[in-house]
């Protein structure tokens, strides 16, 4: 079969390779893939930015694929797959032998990729196979941020940065459609208009030094969702209500070189991190995206066979929502 692989070749290390199919285990399904997502951690890996590259191993975290071998009741189905890997007993925090699908354990940029029966969840119906396949891992991480940490309603005020993003575009839609009063940031004009057209009521271009001054004018935010990074989240120390919350689940442009502590413990604001999510909100945030008719905002979908050009587009300027491919 095909599959995309990391090695230690430079300076490219993504290839796509020929490799034997795999054999399913008791207790396991063999998924033929049709369309697989790309997640910012794959870019991560192919930089060397990711903790524990193991060179030779399939990555992916999601996709959209058919149940070939395994368990009777699946076989013939359409299905996504839960990235999680040993998440353990505590909704709170994932175990120490947690990981996610695609590193170290071969993952879903292959024409088949074999997985515990236990992750398997029926596509969406209302979903095309592309959109089912960029599900998983980014709104799993939106839902956890935006309903569990962010505890977002309708009665918030919620600032989402960096619309661009995978992560961010579910975010917005769920927190929308908890009917909250969403505004969003960017670095890009164009994506602030696509925001505000999805639904946003404002959003402030984050290139500009004093962007946070125009946020002063319209009033604080309950929540902040951020993967940004950087020292951004001493601007969101400004523009926290007090006791609001300020949820971190990436650092995109690195660590901050301060941390404004005296606004911290002024505000009584709380920073709290948000990492993907428990198998329990999987399945809540799978029946939340059917319940509310959410499609993921796709940028594009590649051939297979540019798998670059794919994880490219994850630096290009205008970068908009998911990116995928389709395997065959
Ligand atoms: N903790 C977790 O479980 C988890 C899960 C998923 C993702 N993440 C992390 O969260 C981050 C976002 O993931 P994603 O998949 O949504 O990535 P993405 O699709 O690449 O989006 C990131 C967005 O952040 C903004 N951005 C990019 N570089 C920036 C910079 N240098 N300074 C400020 N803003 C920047 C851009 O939005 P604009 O162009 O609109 O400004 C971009 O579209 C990544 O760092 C990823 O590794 C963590």
């Amino acid at each position: 079969m095909k599959a995309i692989t990391i090695t230690d070749n430079k300076p490219e290390p993504i290839r796509l390779i020929e490799t034997s199919i795999p054999d399913i285990q008791e207790g396991e399904c063999l998924v033929r893939m049709e369309v697989a997502g790309l997640n910012r951690r794959d870019q991560w890996m192919r930089e060397g930015l990711y903790p524990g590259i193991k060179f030779g191993t399939i990555l992916g975290a999601d996709g959209c694929g058919i149940v070939e071998k395994g368990s009777a009741e699946w076989i013939g189905k359409k299905v996504i797959i839960n990235p999680n890997m040993n998440w353990g007993d505590n909704p709170d925090v994932q175990s120490g032998k947690y990981t996610i699908l695609g590193m170290p354990t071969n993952g879903t940029l292959a024409e088949y990729v074999r997985v515990s029966t236990d992750r398997l969840v029926a596509k969406p119906a209302h979903l095309t196979d592309e959109e089912a396949s960029v599900i998983p891992l980014a709104a799993l991480t939106a839902y956890r941020a935006v309903v569990t940490k962010g505890k977002i309603n309708a009665s918030k005020r919620v600032l989402i940065t960096g619309i661009g993003g995978g992560v961010s575009q579910f975010a917005l839609q769920f927190a929308l459609a908890l009917g909250a009063k969403v505004y969003v940031t960017s670095r890009d004009e164009d994506k602030r208009q696509r925001a505000i057209k999805m639904g946003a009521k404002d959003g402030f271009i984050s290139t500009n030094e004093n962007w946070w001054k125009d946020v002063l004018k319209v009033g604080q935010f309950d929540t902040i969702i951020d993967s940004t990074g950087g020292n951004s989240v001493n601007i969101f120390l400004k523009i926290i209500k007090p006791a609001g919350r300020i949820v971190l689940y990436g650092s995109t442009a690195g660590y901050p070189e301060k941390l404004d502590t005296f606004r911290l413990f002024w505000t009584q604001a709380h920073i709290i991190g948000s990492t993907m999510g428990n198998d329990l909100e999987f399945i809540n945030m799978v029946q939340f995206v059917s319940d509310h008719g959410i499609r993921p905002t796709i940028d594009h979908v590649y051939p297979m066979n540019d798998y670059l050009q794919a994880l490219d587009r994850f630096k290009a300027p205008d970068h908009f929502g998911k990116i995928a491919l389709r395997i065959d």
